[in-house]
């Protein structure tokens, strides 16, 4: 089976090295991928979201399924202009990936059925935005309804800080029309995990769990980012709790899209926050994670297409996804400034990675057949192994041989899941 894959980052790297393990693979492609990934499949420069190209592509080169796993392709309804074509995909149609491109589509959804998430009130209108925080509880969070790098939540501290971001959500526009309608929400705590699922619409089957890394400093500090690193399986997310996430979150959440007549078909992310009052949802993705997708995938040791093209054929079995005992490690390498400015065209060096071990490349180019850096995040340093201990040492290690000038990276990725396991 000849496969498309959309996508250029990390996560679609890991996707493709999975691929490539199937039986059936034949050939991959990836559109646009980027420098690393072409050496694990042919990478040709049409962009994620030029929808009409991508149909164009797949259609000339005869590919027999498509995976699709950024944001915007989805949102945008690639997979429903792909299988229109008459191309089978992996990936929601775009009535399905709402419940990641709008949050107050979610969070409505959410209260509709009675799955537990932070309160929260939605907003249209900057002045009734702004008389509701004047009487807020403080630390409060603040939402743009639609996608924004990641970076469309923000914390408040205060009713002057919280007027800012209004302003610059609303009025400034810094996110587009993505702010045009906003939620505010109860500050909720406790840690957070991760935990990515497949759906064929009936059934919803849930991948070793992961912890994310998403300030840029140690000590979860400095700027949010795409993600520094993360670890898996997540040692909060105990067997308990993830029974009790299937119960009141998984399946009530695939059963509410269906009885919204928006079926929703391939990686389902829950972004979970176990608060004292039990498990809540921080937030949809409408799928994979990056870089979650890289510590869970090499842990996966039954064969993905199989199961993409189950999920697409509304015949997923619990039996047919298998994760291997053990834990995986991903230390992002970024470029020194990231995600503020930095520079970028710095040539790197890579080491021939271990036994489970892996690089996936995100943010680097081919220059002259030379690998160069062309991005913030570069490349993730991924280890698995028998504890979580280990495949944080064979991670380090592994990234301690990756060389590119102004090369920057986090010191304690796991440090805290670590901590946990001890149980401090
Ligand atoms: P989101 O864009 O919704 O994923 O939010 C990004 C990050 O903001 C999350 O990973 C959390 O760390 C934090 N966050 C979002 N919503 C809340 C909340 N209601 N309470 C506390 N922290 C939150
Ligand atoms: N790592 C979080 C995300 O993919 O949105």
């Amino acid at each position: 089976m000849d496969i498309l894959v959309v996508g250029g980052g990390g996560r679609e790297h890991a996707v493709i090295k999975a691929l490539k393990k199937s039986r059936r693979a034949g050939k991959i492609y990836c559109l646009p991928g980027n420098g690393g990934i072409a050496r694990d499949a042919e990478c040709v420069p049409v962009k994620a979201t030029d929808i009409d190209g991508i149909v164009a592509f797949a259609r000339e080169r005869e590919v027999d399924f498509a995976v699709v796993t950024p944001d915007d392709p989805l949102c945008m309804g690639c997979v429903d202009a792909l299988e229109a074509a008459g191309i089978p995909c992996f990936g929601p149609t775009k009535n399905a990936a709402v419940i990641e491109g709008s949050k107050v589509f979610s969070k409505n959804l959410m209260k509709k059925y009675g799955i537990p998430t932070a309160a929260s009130e939605t907003f249209s209108d900057p002045a009734a935005a702004t008389e509701y925080l004047k009487t807020a509880k403080y630390p409060t969070v603040i939402k743009a309804d639609g996608l924004a790098l990641g970076k469309g939540a923000v914390i408040v501290n205060d009713f002057e800080e919280a007027q800012k971001t209004v302003k610059e959500m609303m009025v400034d526009k810094v996110f587009g029309a993505s702010g045009e309608h906003i939620l505010i929400e109860e500050f909720l705590t406790g840690p957070e995990v991760s935990v990515l699922s497949f759906t064929d619409g009936k059934i919803v089957v849930p991948m070793v769990s992961s912890m994310d890394h998403k300030r840029a400093k140690d000590n979860d500090e400095g700027l949010n980012t795409g993600g520094m690193g993360t670890i898996a399986p997540n040692p909060y997310y105990t067997d308990a709790i993830a029974a009790e996430c299937m119960e009141k979150i998984f399946l009530p959440t695939v059963r509410a899209m269906n009885a919204e007549g928006r079926t929703f078909k391939g990686c389902l992310y829950f972004g979970l926050m176990l608060t004292a009052d039990g498990p809540k949802v921080i937030e949809y993705n409408c799928r994979f994670g990056d870089p979650e997708t890289q510590v869970v995938l090499p842990l996966l040791t039954s064969d993905l297409l199989e199961i993409m093209l189950a999920v697409r054929g509304g015949c997923l079995r619990e039996d047919m996804v298998r994760f291997r005992k053990g834990a995986a490690c991903c230390v992002v390498l970024a470029s020194e400034g990231y995600p503020k400015k930095y520079s970028t065209g710095y040539p790197i060096t890579l080491p021939e990675p271990g036994a489970g071990e892996d690089i996936y490349v995100a943010g680097a180019k081919l220059e002259n057949g030379q690998l160069v850096t062309s991005g913030g995040r570069v490349l993730g340093a991924v280890a698995t192994a028998d504890t979580l201990k280990e495949a944080i040492g064979r991670a380090y290690a592994l990234a301690e041989k990756i060389h590119f000038e102004n090369a920057y990276m986090r010191r304690d990725i796991g440090r805290r899941a670590l901590m946990a396991l001890k149980g401090e």
